[in-house]
């Protein structure tokens, strides 16, 4: 990794003070990449860490065993983690919990009057919680009026599944003007995806494992939500059928997936969808978010891109990198897709989403 950090500031930092925060999970994987892309980050102040009884009480320093390849920020590592379920003085809190906490964790502080920006899975495909890609779906924020209504003032927003980042920020163009009916992708995931604990060494090295435990599924139904409409009372997905392999590889960072696809319509040219993806722009950029890629998608035409190791960091890691965009025998468009799981997948999606909801004045 080389420059993963907010490098554009805005004139709003400049102006105001930047907003306490607080990491759930900031020992873990996601976690780390949170107090990491936090350092420098124009309008948000790490301010408090939080995760299980293991770490509680321990410096930061202490309790995360630190391992990006950035050193541990002074100020983090000064910090006293806090027991998952304390009082906590931020309202803001980005969430990178095990997903076998994070749910009730997540519900307890957004009851609580607070902001909860969540990675983990248990509350994505919750009827007013908003599954957010800020290039595709700002408009779903209109359901945490819901949220605020039924919770008293706090709400939760998420992000996808990071697999499901790549493919839905991949195929939006190609949705939004042509329609997509059906869908095959194939996935070859990065072992950072599972955590620290997650795949041991000799599991994984000389080798892939074709099955990630429930991963399939998100990424079937995941897109559908992202890609579909808030239409004032609910979500309605959108209506393509999508099927998915998934495999662990042994790779660090970057989830690589084939994609292949049918359109509704008439079927576009390979320039045509060329076209659609490199123009495709969204609300981030025309905010400039800090940590908004000035170009989502990246289209590589060399035969043998993306990769993991040449792509991944594109743009901070904040871009998808899509390649090898060719006519399918099968169905219409075939094409291969890069995301950085981590930071567009996981942390870097979490600050982008909370930086849309700070210029919406819903912070
Ligand atoms: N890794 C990715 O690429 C990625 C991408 C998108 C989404 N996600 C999701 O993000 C979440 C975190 O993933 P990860 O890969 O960062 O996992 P991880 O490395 O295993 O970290 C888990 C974090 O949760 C905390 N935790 C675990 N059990 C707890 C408990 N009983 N009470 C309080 N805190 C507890 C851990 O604290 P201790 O250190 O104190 O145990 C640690 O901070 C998961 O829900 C995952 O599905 C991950």
């Amino acid at each position: 990794m080389t420059a993963t950090l907010p490098a554009e500031t805005s004139s709003r930092s400049a102006r105001t003070a930047r907003i306490p925060v607080a990491v759930l999970g900031a020992t873990g994987s996601v976690g780390q990449r949170f107090v990491q892309l936090l350092e420098h980050h124009p309008w948000f102040r790490l301010h408090e860490v939080v995760a299980s009884e293991r770490s509680a009480g321990k410096r930061y320093a202490d309790a995360a065993d630190w391992r990006l390849d950035t050193l541990l920020p002074k100020d983090a590592a000064a910090l006293t983690v806090k027991n998952l379920g304390s009082e906590l003085e931020s309202r803001l809190l980005f969430s990178g919990l095990d997903a076998s906490v994070a749910g009730d964790a997540e519900e307890h502080y957004a009851s609580r009057g607070c902001a909860v920006v969540s990675n983990s899975k248990n509350h994505r495909m919750g009827a007013d919680v908003p599954l957010l890609l800020p290039e595709i779906n700002a408009d779903h924020l209109g359901a945490i009026e819901r949220q605020r209504a039924r919770r008293g003032g706090g709400y939760i927003v998420t992000n996808s599944n990071c697999s499901t980042m790549g493919l839905a920020l991949a195929i939006a163009p190609i949705e939004r003007r042509w329609g997509i009916d059906q869908l095959h992708v194939t996935t070859m995931q990065a072992v950072s995806g599972a955590g620290w604990n997650g795949v041991t060494s000799l599991a994984i090295l000389d080798n892939v494992i074709p099955y990630i435990s429930g991963e399939e599924e998100k990424i079937e139904i995941e897109p559908r939500k992202i890609l579909g409409a808030w239409d004032g009372e609910r979500f309605v997905y959108a209506p393509m059928r999508i099927s998915a392999q998934t495999n662990r590889v042994p790779t660090i960072d970057g989830h690589l997936m084939t994609i292949s696809l049918a359109v509704r319509g008439d079927v576009p040219t390979i320039d045509d969808v060329k076209d659609a993806l490199r123009s495709f722009k969204g609300v981030p950029q025309e905010l400039e978010l800090p940590s908004a890629p000035r170009q989502p998608i990246h289209v590589l035409d060399e035969p043998d891109r993306p990769q993991p190791r040449l792509d991944r960091d594109r743009e901070r890691g904040m871009a998808v990198s899509v390649g090898r965009i060719r006519p399918c025998n099968l169905l219409h468009i075939r094409m291969v897709a890069l995301v950085h799981n981590t930071i567009r997948g996981a942390a870097g999606a979490a600050l982008l989403n909370a930086e849309l909801l700070e210029a919406k004045g819903l912070l």
